[in-house]
């Protein structure tokens, strides 16, 4: 494994479309092994582009757009951190060896469609899910649901992510309602819903997955503590690791991660989403690039997701030790305003074995997630505590 200098002929360059809080930091763990570092987004500073050697400007669904940008960069390798890419244009830019997608073109558009990747883990796999349908009306839905599915269940449009157009359906009454929020909630007007049967879990968590190389350069499958979460509004607001879980749970929420991973191929970190009640588990998604619940995993491991990620791209071993139970807490904007400024930063960090991300972002929307707390200790109970108390501290001002 040879890593050339940044910015001279031999760089290792490696361009991230999307330059959030987690491609920032996928960004600054590349930047540390002196990969030169391409920074991709739909709008200016984003958060990853203030750390990379350059920054570009681009609508990432278009695929002249998407291809103009490789052709004139001459990346080795291309990471997406979002979803809603032109992934067929990737498909196109991995067939003719321009560069390698990570973890493959195939996987970024199996997953952008939760279409895909569900009939993947069910059908093609096997794997447990909850019931689910798709519908492209609102009769079809309500037939999907009266034919098996039944109340409670969830609808989500097929091309959404951060819970946007997700709601629940208690009674035919829902019907309408949660049809008309899907259909302005997708990425794309109009189109297709998955409904799913409302599992009611004891407990959900990531597993966080990496696919990298071993000393015999085969690939080998690591896998980090389980992280428990809690979700509102279909956005994470708190995680911790260890998520404590019976040994059959663990081991059945390891193979199933263990086989989607596989199935998707390629090398890198996945966020493999999963529903626990007792020894049951159920696959829900997986995200095949760092998770956002995640996050804990900069105080809580001795190589973070982000970590994993940037080494297992370049084909280096990966660590997937725990290093201390922790948590992390999100801190949100709390106001539609650009430039906004972070109060009482000082008396946050005062809460013992806390740490902060403040992410940058440029504009700030009331539930935007603008930072997130940290915090590590003996257990995930202190550590949830703290990391809550410090998210709380900090407060939001026009800048
Ligand atoms: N079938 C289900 N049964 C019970 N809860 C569910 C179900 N589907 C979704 N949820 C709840 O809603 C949350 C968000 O769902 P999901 O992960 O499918 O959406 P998402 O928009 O992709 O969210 P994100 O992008 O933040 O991962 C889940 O983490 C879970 O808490
Ligand atoms: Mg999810």
């Amino acid at each position: 494994m040879k890593l050339g200098t940044p910015l001279s002929p031999g760089a290792t360059k490696v361009m991230l479309l999307g330059c959030g809080e987690l491609g920032k930091e996928v960004i600054i763990a590349l930047q540390r092994l002196g990969v030169e570092v391409i920074g991709v987004d739909r709008y200016e500073n984003a958060p990853g582009h203030q750390v990379a050697h350059r920054a570009h400007v681009i609508n990432m669904a278009d695929p002249a757009a998407l291809r103009a940008l490789v052709e004139q960069e001459q990346p080795h390798i291309i990471v997406p951190e979002i979803e809603a890419i032109a992934t067929d244009e990737l498909a196109r830019i991995e067939a003719e060896g321009l560069a390698t997608v990570i973890p493959t073109a195939r996987a970024a558009q199996l997953t952008m469609n939760r279409e895909g990747i569900r009939c993947l883990a069910a059908k093609n796999l096997g794997l447990p899910t909850s019931k689910y349908a798709f519908a492209e009306s609102l009769a079809e839905l309500q037939q999907a649901i009266d034919s098996g599915i039944g109340y409670p269940c969830i609808i989500k449009p097929v091309m959404s992510s951060s819970g946007k157009g997700q709601s629940t359906l208690r009674s035919a009454d829902d019907l309408q309602t949660a049809w008309d929020y899907a259909m302005s909630g997708g990425r794309v007007q109009g189109v297709r819903i998955i409904v799913e049967q409302m599992i009611d879990f004891d407990y959900e968590i990531t597993l966080l997955t990496v696919r990298a190389l071993g000393a015999g350069g085969e690939i080998e499958t690591h896998f980090c503590e389980p992280i428990g979460h809690i979700q509102q509004h279909g956005d994470y607001v708190e995680s911790w690791q260890p998520q404590a879980m019976s040994e059959t749970a663990l081991r059945q929420a390891r193979e199933i991660a263990g086989a989607i991973t596989d199935e998707l191929g390629g090398r890198g970190l996945f966020g493999v989403e999963l529903f626990i009640k007792g020894d049951q588990v159920w696959f829900s998604e997986v995200s095949p690039r760092p998770h956002d619940t995640g996050m804990v995993t900069m105080t809580s491991q001795l190589q973070n997701e982000f970590e994993l990620h940037a080494r297992a791209i370049l084909g280096l071993p990966v660590s997937t030790a725990l290093r201390s139970p922790g948590a992390s807490a999100v801190i949100y904007g709390g106001m539609d305003e650009k430039g906004i400024a972070f109060e009482d930063v000082d008396r946050a960090l005062q809460v013992p074995q806390t740490d902060l991300r403040l992410f940058g972002k440029p504009e700030a929307y009331t539930r935007r997630r603008m930072g997130v707390a940290l915090a590590w200790a003996d257990d995930t109970e202190t550590a949830r505590k703290n990391a809550k108390l410090a998210a709380a501290t900090v407060t939001t001002t026009k800048g």
